[in-house]
């Protein structure tokens, strides 16, 4: 497999590196993680999406080693300046009209 291409676990649909399995296990019981894959922060705002679900959504407490973990997977994987568009189309491709 080309390095540059993640393998992404069939069932929950995380990239398979690091603490993935956390992830599964404490991001995927009150929504589909489909919701944390197609999301995007870097580690600040994973955090604070973190701090939200605790002081609103019920989320418990993650013990600090844990919580390191799990941030710096999803900052890692799911980082803000990912590209989230392709990119424009070549002049010469485009239509004329
Ligand atoms: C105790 C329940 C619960 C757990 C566990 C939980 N969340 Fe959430 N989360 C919520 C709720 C409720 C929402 C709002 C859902 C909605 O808007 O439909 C939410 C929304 C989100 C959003 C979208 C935020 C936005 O700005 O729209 C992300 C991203 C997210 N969660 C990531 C995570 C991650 C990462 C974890 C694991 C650390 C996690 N969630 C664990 C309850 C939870």
């Amino acid at each position: 497999m080309p390095a540059a291409v993640a393998a992404v676990d069939e069932q929950t649909g995380l990239i398979k590196k690091g603490a993935w399995q956390l992830v599964a296990a404490h991001c995927g019981g009150c929504h589909s993680l489909q919701l944390v894959t197609s999301n995007r922060g870097d580690r600040q705002i994973w955090l604070e999406t973190i701090r939200w679900m605790q002081e609103r959504q019920n989320l418990w407490q993650l013990d600090p080693q844990t919580e390191d973990q799990i941030l710096t997977y999803l900052a890692d994987n799911y980082p803000a300046s990912a590209p989230r568009r392709r990119k424009p189309l070549a002049a010469h491709l485009l239509p004329t009209n």
